[in-house]
């Protein structure tokens, strides 16, 4: 019987019996390996004879996170990089070649849009922004030299969702790969390698380290992929390797991964609704709620809504601006799903990157606020946002 979430989360693929009875796996601070002969060593290296040669290939710290992201994900393989981006880009190096196209959807996190544009732009790859939330739109735009196909769901900062299996069907008739960015969701919600998906990206800096301590990355899939994007993406083309202590971050983060999104997912429920009954507040984006639009992908797709809100007040960007000034408890921080709840600007932060014609292009409107509701009493996220809500009186004087 396959064990369950948590439990792989917590035990899969370490015996503390071949470690001296180390109940937590040793972190190997090492940058080589020694060859127990010049013959074992030639054979690494021609990939004749399985071990770890060098820590910008493997490193065993790494290798135990690795195999614990894919049992999560559902995939054969896994790979540790260096951050979020890391993941992105030697994923994307590897897979596509000057003359490919690869289809994004619209709205994508700031860095991941700008890498696109001014990165693999740049070197010759076609990149097309198509609305994938309608998946008949994939079928209209993607052609004999699409290889990729690239969206996050839900997406940073507006929560649009993407149906991960109608995609991948489409996709797969014309022989392109399905990258998904699965950061907000964590496999804990959301599995798209069940779902058609070929390969899951992650900005593992967020939940799945989960108390932004560590920036890191993580990519699951086939083996053969991860091979490829390990010695040619990784290896070669970005040298972002994850350093075995941020690995062991990573191992701690994900033993209390369940525990942790459950919280989180209950207590932005009460904020989400909370907020949507609130004078002053606009329009709240949060895949829990029935106003939710894709209310039926949510349910489709994720186990839970996650813990990942955008909303507008109704005085625009100034009326939020004052609002993220007035709060006390709650951290004005980029990055999200850590302990602390944080608020951020999409428009003049994470988001900026985008150019306003950009933005409005691909909505990202100026006055979304986003919020990554944390693990502190639900009682007290909501008194803080109360206090510094526009008040009728204070919205008349704004
Ligand atoms: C959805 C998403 N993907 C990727 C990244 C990039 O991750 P990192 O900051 O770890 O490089 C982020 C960072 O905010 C993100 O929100």
């Amino acid at each position: 019987m396959t064990q369950g979430f948590a439990t792989r989360a917590i035990h899969h693929a370490y015996n503390p019996q071949e470690n001296e009875g180390a109940l937590t796996p040793p972190l190997h601070l090492t940058s080589t390996f020694a060859f127990e002969s010049a013959e074992a060593g030639g054979e690494m290296f021609a990939g004749e004879r399985p071990g770890h040669f060098y820590s910008r290939i493997s490193n065993p710290t790494c290798d135990l996170l690795e195999k614990r992201i894919a049992t999560l994900e559902g995939a054969e393989a896994g790979l540790a990089l260096s951050s979020g981006m890391g993941a992105i880009t030697a994923t994307l190096w590897t897979l596509l070649s000057p003359g490919d196209e690869v289809i994004v959807d619209r709205t994508l996190y700031g860095c991941t849009f700008t890498f696109l544009q001014h990165g693999l732009a740049k070197w010759g790859v076609k990149v097309t922004h198509v609305d994938l939330t309608n998946p008949d739109n994939l079928r209209d735009a993607i052609t004999g030299t699409t290889r990729v196909i690239y969206f996050e769901t839900p997406a940073n900062p507006n929560m649009r969702l993407v149906d991960i299996a109608a995609i991948s069907e489409i996709a797969h008739d014309m022989g392109a790969t399905v990258v998904v960015d699965n950061t907000y969701a964590t496999p804990y919600l959301t599995r798209p390698i069940a779902l058609g998906a070929d390969i899951v990206v992650h900005s593992a800096t967020k939940y799945l380290g989960g108390h932004g301590d560590v920036v890191a990355g993580l990519v699951v899939g086939s083996t053969e992929k991860i091979t490829e994007i390990r010695l040619i993406g990784m290896k070669d083309l970005t040298g972002a390797v994850m350093a075995p202590f941020n690995a062991m971050l990573i191992l701690r983060g994900l033993k209390t991964l369940a525990l942790r999104v459950d919280r989180h997912c209950a207590s932005a429920q009460i904020v989400a609704e909370w907020l949507e009954k609130q004078q002053g507040v606009g329009k709240v984006f949060y895949p829990g709620l029935d106003s939710f639009e894709q209310h039926d992908v949510a349910k489709s797709q994720m186990d839970q809504p996650g813990a990942m809100i955008a909303f507008e007040l109704d005085g625009g960007f100034e009326a939020g601006r004052a609002m993220m000034n007035r709060l006390s408890m709650i951290q004005r921080a980029v990055s999200l799903g850590d302990a602390e709840t944080l608020i951020q600007h999409p428009a003049s932060m994470t988001h900026s990157v985008y150019t306003p014609e950009e933005r409005a292009a691909h909505d990202i409107s100026d006055g979304l606020i986003r919020l990554s509701v944390g693990l502190e009493e639900v009682d007290d996220i909501i008194a803080d946002l109360q206090q510094a809500l526009p008040a009728p009186a204070r919205m008349a004087a704004e």
